[in-house]
């Protein structure tokens, strides 16, 4: 049987912490998703269109074995079902990330019997990064070469001019 995961987000736009977690997730399923969300929570409103996170995202994890990347735009839970993912991957870099993740966890659960939801550790290097913060230090003319593929600076870049 084909173990698929759902490495769901809103990846606006997506970074290395993203893609650390994308690649540490790739080897323990056969098939992991990287699943762009076009619904993401209610206090966000992403800069980049759901199509052009998507098309950054698959650009920028192209060479990672064993993932593709959807956007979705209904629920997570019945996206999951669509896709025939049993796991939604989450990555936490700080103990205050917990309680939400804990939230969407089980709401998700309540939605989706057959869904778990797992949780890795934000590799060190990347703990601190957010992709608001990334956003913000572009638009102020900051360095953000350690944080995200020369692709993705390309496009802020252009959509901050
Ligand atoms: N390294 C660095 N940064 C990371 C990271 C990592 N490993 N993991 C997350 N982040 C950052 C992201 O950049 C993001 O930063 P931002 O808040 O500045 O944008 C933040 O942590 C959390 O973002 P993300 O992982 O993209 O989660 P989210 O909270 O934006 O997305 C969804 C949540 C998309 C999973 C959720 O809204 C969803 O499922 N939506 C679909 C509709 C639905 O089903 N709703 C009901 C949910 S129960």
């Amino acid at each position: 049987m084909t173990r698929t995961a759902l490495y769901p987000g809103t990846f606006d736009p997506i970074t290395f912490g993203h893609m650390d977690i994308i690649k540490r997730a790739s080897r323990l399923f056969d098939h992991l998703v990287v699943a762009v969300a076009g619904h993401p929570s209610h206090s966000k409103s992403p800069m980049f269109s759901l199509e052009e996170r998507v098309e950054l995202t698959r650009e920028v994890v192209r060479d990672i074995p064993r993932v593709s990347v959807c956007g979705f735009s209904n629920l997570l839970a019945d996206f999951a079902r669509d896709c025939g993912a049993s796991t939604i991957v989450r990555g936490l870099r700080a103990v205050s990330d917990f309680e939400y993740e804990f939230q969407l966890a089980s709401m998700n659960k309540a939605l989706n019997a057959e869904v778990d939801t797992i949780f890795l550790p934000t590799s060190t290097p990347y703990t601190y990064i957010s992709s608001s913060l990334v956003r913000e230090v572009a638009a102020l003319g900051g360095d953000i070469d350690q944080f995200v593929d020369p692709r993705v600076k390309a496009a802020l870049i252009k959509k901050i001019c």
